[in-house]
């Protein structure tokens, strides 16, 4: 074999093993791949060849969509791009949830609106073998409306991060050594909706919803989900092998911790762990750090 057909066979294997990969993982995948809709087809309109949908929340409706499996870890992101100026009233979930009533696990970021100006707040919470209240508030530290940003929630045996963007706003160690409970046993769906919240979303209630801005708008693109599907294949969720349970998803790292630090100390304002009118003890999960 020449030098020539070597290094042409050589291509070929190559751009076959990308071709190949992509063609099966296919991520980021269109929205009916992954998804359904679960509240108001009328709500949604799917742009871009269904790469991209629209969600419109009016005097009528809101509306919502959830993921057609449910997953044992892994991780799950989109891109979304929040309700632009007054949004006052409005909020926009991106939530994974086990649908289990008496003993829920539940993994939530919710996008606060706000007037037009006043910084958008996100909310997240986690629940744990039915146990949640442990909400914590970020203010973005940028326009949400703007531009899509990636929002991503990785959850593996040891731990659970929300980020934004490359920015971890959120950790939940597992500490079930310490006797914390940790979602491990339930798989979750991924969920989002887009819905009129105003007796309490924006400065506790205090701003009211203007019908006269609707209908409002947010655009979501690049959904990925990985992770093991329930149903599936049986071994998944404990083989240490997924890319999600690798050693660099085991722990923050020093740029992560860096940056996790940074919003702690400049945007977050709310926290439970501190909330001493609500927590006279501090929850044991709050003493673990990052
Ligand atoms: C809205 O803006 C006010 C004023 O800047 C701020 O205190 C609040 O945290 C913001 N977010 C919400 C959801 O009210």
């Amino acid at each position: 074999m020449t030098m020539a057909t070597l290094s042409s066979a050589f291509l070929f294997i190559f751009s076959c093993f990308l071709a190949c990969s992509i063609s099966v993982s296919g991520r980021p995948a269109t929205f009916l791949e992954d998804f359904r809709i679960t509240w108001s087809d009328s709500h949604i309109k799917q742009i871009d060849g269904g790469r991209a949908i629209q969600l419109i929340l009016d005097q009528n409706s809101g509306c919502g969509f959830a993921s057609k499996r449910r997953y044992l870890f892994g991780r799950v992101s989109m891109k979304i791009k929040l309700i632009p100026g007054d949004s006052a009233g409005t909020v926009t979930a991106f939530y994974m949830n086990s649908d289990t009533d008496t003993v829920r696990d539940e993994l939530d970021f919710e996008f606060l609106g706000n007037r037009t100006g006043q910084p958008y707040t996100v909310q997240t919470n986690i629940y744990a073998h039915g146990k949640g209240d442990k909400e914590q508030r970020v203010n973005l530290w940028f326009d949400p409306a703007a531009d899509f940003h990636t929002y991503t929630i990785i959850w593996n045996h040891h731990h659970i991060v929300f980020y934004v963007d490359e920015v971890p706003i959120r950790v939940y160690k597992n500490n079930e050594a310490k006797n914390i409970p940790y979602p491990k046993f339930q798989p979750m769906g991924v969920y989002s909706t887009l819905w009129e919240a105003d007796d309490w979303a924006t400065r506790g209630g205090l701003e009211k919803i203007d019908w006269s801005k609707a209908p409002f708008l947010a655009y979501y693109k690049d959904f990925d989900i990985e992770g093991c599907p329930v149903p599936g294949p049986a071994n998944c969720a404990s083989n240490p092998r997924n890319w999600w349970e690798g050693t660099a998803y085991q722990a923050l790292n020093a740029m992560e911790a860096r940056r996790y630090r940074w919003v702690r100390m400049n945007h977050m304002i709310y926290d439970y762990c501190t909330d001493k009118s609500r927590y006279p003890v501090t929850p044991p999960e709050c003493m673990a750090g990052i």
